[in-house]
């Protein structure tokens, strides 16, 4: 069993965060997302895995997993450059895969269960499903009597309530299916419409409807959603770094090197290396980076990404992006003070 984990697509609706790298790298609770993925599939015994690199920086992706030794996995990267939709991205697998099944993980999904199935399956094609409450942003399965017999992706009107996660099994016959596709609505190759047709061929699509939780981190609420989610599951709490004068509430990581001074740290939370957390109230669900700075601060279900500084501001719900500096304004006239990137969203 072969893995291949896709690692493109432009991150449009999180910029500005996406300028500088794919989403697929943003971190949650110290690691990239697409790394929780990475690991599920390497605990379900795929090691063997191509990552399919996109326009947005793919160095940095090389840069950040290499060869896959430290993952206890060997990765092989495979161009993909313009988005042409994932069963196009799949294709280009076609080669590395050679005769095996194999599993699409997409590198912003997160899945808590399921992979047992996609790893034991015999049929052609399976997926899981989760119940949503938008269906129209995913592909859906119609499901009569314990079968899929529809697939329709970015439904107008409503089919079902099940959305396809992004992560499926596949027989290498797949790469057949594809070659007949055309470009949808969308200008893609849809997988979704490749599994259609495994269905159409007389097929059964295997499925699972994942009982824990799932999350596609297209948006910043949804990375802070998938957050609250990784914090809850997460069980590697310690504290390595040192606690003066503070109080830790809860399951807090510490980070090697890093200092919790004169401050409150409610769990859950993730804070990085090398990070001082001092005078401030921290918590809960925060995932703090490496080489941070947080002062006379109170802040709350948050990202703040590495080597940020944030200084007398009371912040919730927030996603701070890499070297940052976020201070209050003591100057006269008062009033925030704000340069915003591209595609930047900000409350105050
Ligand atoms: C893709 C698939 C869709 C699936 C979703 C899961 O959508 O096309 O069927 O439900 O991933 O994240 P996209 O992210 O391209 O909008």
């Amino acid at each position: 069993m072969k893995g291949v984990v896709l690692h493109g697509g432009k991150g449009t609706r999180l910029r500005p965060l996406t300028h500088t790298g794919p989403k697929q790298l943003i971190k949650v609770g110290g690691k990239p997302i697409s790394q929780w993925g990475i690991e599920n599939l390497v605990k379900h015994g795929v090691t063997d895995i191509a990552i399919v690199l996109g326009e947005n920086n793919p160095e940095k992706v090389i840069d950040y997993y290499g060869d896959g030794t430290e993952f206890s996995a060997n990765f092989t990267y495979i161009y993909q450059g313009e988005a042409r939709g994932l069963a196009e991205a799949i294709y280009r697998c076609k080669d590395f895969v050679g005769n095996d099944r194999f599993i699409v993980h997409l590198g912003d999904n997160i899945v808590q269960h399921g992979l047992e199935l996609l790893v034991n399956t015999k049929d052609e094609a399976a997926v899981l499903l989760a119940k949503v409450t938008d269906p129209s942003r995913y592909g859906v399965a119609e499901v009569n009597r314990d079968r899929i017999v529809r697939l329709v992706e970015k439904p107008k009107e409503f089919v079902s309530d099940l959305a396809l996660v992004g992560v499926y099994s596949f027989s290498s016959t797949i790469f057949d299916i594809i070659e007949g596709l055309k470009p949808s609505r969308r200008g893609e190759l849809e997988i979704t419409e490749a599994i259609q047709k495994v269905i159409e061929s007389g097929d059964t699509v295997g499925f699972a409807v994942v009982d824990g939780w799932w999350k596609d981190t297209g948006t910043p609420d949804d990375m802070l959603s998938a957050n609250m989610r990784i914090l809850d599951f997460s069980t590697d709490y310690k504290i390595h770094g040192s606690v003066e004068n503070a109080n830790i509430e809860g399951r807090v990581y510490l980070g090697r090197n890093s200092k919790i001074v004169g401050s409150t740290v409610r769990g859950p939370a993730y804070i990085g290396e090398d990070t001082l957390v001092e005078n401030s109230f921290v918590g809960s669900y925060m995932s703090i980076g490496n080489g941070c700075r947080i002062s006379d601060t109170e802040i709350s279900n948050s990202l703040v990404f590495d080597n940020s500084k944030i200084r007398d501001c009371k912040l919730t719900d927030s996603i701070i992006g890499y070297n940052c500096n976020i201070e209050k304004n003591r100057k006269k006239p008062e009033g925030s003070r704000l340069i915003t990137g591209e595609g930047s969203s900000v409350s105050i």
